[in-house]
């Protein structure tokens, strides 16, 4: 298994998810080859949940990181997930040809370019 979609299901089991029950971790490989992850952590107030996806992110860039290589997702579910639009818009603002690679627990991947993710990103001017 790629040591990136290791760390992010090493990121997983931190997950904060009492209320979905869906545990997902993420990892992010900077320009400087650091790896920054992340998990999800839910509110009793749902709508505060934060994705695993930015978990990583904002962690990466309080910690000065602006560059960004390749992202892993782990999630348990029949087919790898894909991140939500929010954590796409959020990412594409720093590496808009981030590797991002998506994998299950049944060892299943998929690698996809996050330009090919989210066509005709909003940007100011
Ligand atoms: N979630 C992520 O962590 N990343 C995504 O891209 C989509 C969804 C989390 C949010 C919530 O804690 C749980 O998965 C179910 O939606």
């Amino acid at each position: 298994m790629d040591q990136l979609v290791q760390k992010a299901l090493a990121a997983r089991k931190n997950s904060y998810s009492p209320y979905s029950k869906f545990a997902v971790g993420a990892a992010l490989e900077c320009g400087d080859g650091t790896v920054i992850t992340g998990t999800n952590v839910e509110n009793a107030s749902y709508g505060l949940s934060i994705c695993a996806e930015r978990s990583a992110l904002v962690k990466a860039i309080s910690e000065g990181k602006r560059k960004f290589k390749r992202l892993a997702i782990v999630t348990d579910s029949p087919e790898p997930a894909a991140p939500c639009g929010m954590c796409r818009q959020m990412l594409i603002e720093f590496a808009p040809s981030l590797e991002v690679i998506l994998a299950n627990l049944k060892g299943k991947s998929e690698v996809l370019r996050l330009s090919d993710l989210l066509p005709k990103a909003f940007r100011l001017g």
